[in-house]
This record gives structure tokens, sequence and C-alpha cells, in this order.
């Protein structure tokens, strides 16, 4: 056996018990193989759905360590999973798609749909993006908002395709707003929406965060260096019971730079004050080289700073099929009780 093999026989063992239970609560999307804690750094696995999703992020794989990988998981699950590879080890893929194994199968690149916590989720193994279109270390998030967001008014800030929104929805709450200023992710949103026809329908905010969140939060819309500012929604001031802060880890607009490392605070104000009296503001940061603790240090000096002191903070982890050896995994996610 190689020992990439023997790797993700030990990393499957390990997901024994995980696995029963997900799929207890209706989840057939995670994380089969986590290579950077793993034994394979710059290769993972997941399954979403009828969807085995290869991807490599340092060295191609080649074609037998593939083909070998897909067999043993498919006899491990005993499942017929169809895999999809993307090669993203030199910013976009450069393997042989004439080759059949690299191309995938038709039916693998189809519109499918996976499951999470219940709820249908679109899958698309190729797209014109590059992330997978629902992040799995955030799932645990959003099984914390379904059980929470009863009856509650949701703000769902850099939702990508919405699956925070969407698990608010499912949860019960009595409004959900989606904002990003990417219309094809808020496209998928809808799809999302429509994928799960017994829940109400979500709002959606196609905007840049900063001028959108300010105007929630009733503060004064800044242009840098006296620059005109393009055109952006107009937004009454407002606040949410349940808001989600989950950044991209650096992003650059017309109207300031998401910089997780840098200024987590110019993000985190304006959610915080968006937030109502009682409410809870749940924010991530995904930067592995931010500690928790300088993190979450930041976070509450910040929330004191400006008035909205955090009565509790809860820490929140991502499933065991994202495991990390230092017990620091990237994505770290607060719960603050306001
Ligand atoms: C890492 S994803 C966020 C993941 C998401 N919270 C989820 O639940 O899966 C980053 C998202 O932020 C959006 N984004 C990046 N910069 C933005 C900005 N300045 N304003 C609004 N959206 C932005 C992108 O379009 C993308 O959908």
């Amino acid at each position: 056996m190689s020992s990439l093999n023997q790797a993700l026989s030990v990393a499957l063992d390990n997901r024994q018990s995980l696995l029963v239970e997900l799929h207890a609560q209706g989840t057939d999307c995670y994380r089969l193989f986590h290579g950077s804690q793993e034994g394979a750094s710059g290769l993972t696995i997941d399954r979403y759905g009828p969807q085995l999703l290869v991807q490599t992020f340092h060295n191609t794989l080649d074609r037998d360590a593939l083909l070998a990988l897909h067999a043993a998981i498919n006899a491990h699950l005993g499942l017929a999973l169809m895999l999809v590879y993307n090669d993203r080890s030199h910013g976009n893929s450069r393997i042989d798609r004439t080759d059949a194994v690299y191309k995938a199968e038709d039916a693998a690149l189809e519109d499918l749909v996976g499951h999470e916590w219940g709820l249908n989720y679109r899958v698309r193994g190729r797209h014109a993006g590059q992330d997978p279109l629902l992040f799995l270390d955030l799932r645990n998030a959003r099984g914390w908002v379904k059980d929470h967001a009863k009856g509650k008014s949701v703000l769902n800030l850099f939702a990508y395709t919405c699956g925070v929104g969407l698990s608010a929805a499912a949860g019960g709450a009595r409004e959900v707003c989606n904002l990003d200023f990417a219309e094809g992710n808020l496209a998928v949103g809808r799809e999302n929406g429509k994928l799960n026809p017994h829940l109400p329908d979500m709002g959606f905010i196609q905007s840049d965060y900063f001028p959108a969140i300010r105007q929630l939060a009733g503060l004064p819309i800044a242009s840098r260096r006296g620059q005109k500012l393009p055109s952006y929604a107009r937004l009454e001031q407002r606040q949410f019971d349940l808001v989600l802060l989950d950044p991209p880890a650096w992003a650059k607009s017309a109207f300031g730079t998401v910089d997780l490392l840098r200024d987590y605070q110019s993000l985190l104000k304006p959610a915080l004050l968006t937030t109502a009296e009682n409410g809870v503001l749940i924010c991530c940061n995904n930067l592995a080289k931010v500690s928790m603790d300088d993190w979450r240090d930041q976070v509450l000096r910040c929330a004191n700073k400006i008035g909205r002191p955090v009565r509790d903070c809860q820490v929140l982890t991502p499933g065991v099929d994202f495991p990390s050896m230092d017990q620091q995994p990237p994505l770290k996610t607060l719960i603050l009780q306001l």
C-alpha cells in the first residue's frame, strides 16, 4: 500500500463514528481527508453528496494514485461516488483534461445536490469560481444558527452561497438577509433557496460590505483621500437579532480592504453596531497565522471600546473531519452574546 493510501485508510478509520453521526443528521457533505494534518500536505478529499471532490494545492496527483484513492473511498463507504479532480496547484488547473480520468464523467459535472443538516445544497464540481459552493468547515456554525434562529431577524454577511442564511430559514428565523457583492454567489444562494421549497423566502442584498454595513450601523461612508466613490445600494439604519460575520482573509474593493490580519476591527465594529441589544454576533477568522487567543482579545477589546461589551463568548470549533494536531484550527469562530 502506498503511503498516501495508508494515510487515507487511517483518516477514514478516524471518521467512523463521525460519519454515522452525520448520516443520521442528514449530512452527506464532509471532508474525508484533510491532507495538511493527515499526512499529505496540499491534498483535500471531500464528499459532496454523490460526488467525490479531490483537490490538490501543491503537487498534481498522478492518474494511478487518483484512481486508487477513489476506489478505496468507494469501497470504504459502500457507495459509487463520482470523481471530480481539481488541481489548484498552479493557480488554475493545468492538468491534461483530454484524459478521461482528469476530465471527469459528464454525470459528475452536472448540477448535483448535497445535503447538510437535512437541507439541500447545490453542488457543482466545476464552475466559474475556484472554491466548492459550500465551505465544509463552517458546518457546525450553520448547525448552531439552525438551532438558535427561531423567531429572529438574521443578517448573513459575506454570504457567499447563503448556507448560513438557509440554515437560519430552516431554524424558523422570521427574516433572513444575505449580503454579498458577488452576483454569481448570491445566484447560487437563490438556487439553494429553491432547492428547499418548504422554507420561507430569504432576502438578498448585492452590495459591497463597507457601504452596506456602515449604513446599517448608522456610520458615515468615508471616501479615501477624497476620491469619488462608486454608486452603492442605499440602506436604512437598522439592527438584526443574529448576525454572522465570516469574511474572506483578504479582499480589496473601491470601498475598503478586508484584511483579517491587520484590521479585523473595521469589519467588526459596524457589525457589532448592527447587532441588536441582547442579540448574537457570530464572527469568524479563517487566517491560520492569527491565534485564537490574540484574535479573541482583539474582538473583546473592540466590543468594549465601542460600548457593546460581550456578555458571553463561546468558541465553536469545526467538526472532527477538520482535525488539527495543535488544536488551533485555521477557522476560528466566536459566538458573542451582546
Ligand atoms: C470566504 S467567502 C465567505 C464564506 C461564507 N461566509 C459562507 O458561509 O460560506 C467570501 C465571500 O465574501 C465576498 N466578499 C469579498 N469581499 C467583499 C466585499 N468587500 N463586500 C461584499 N462581499 C465581499 C465574496 O464574494 C465571497 O462570497
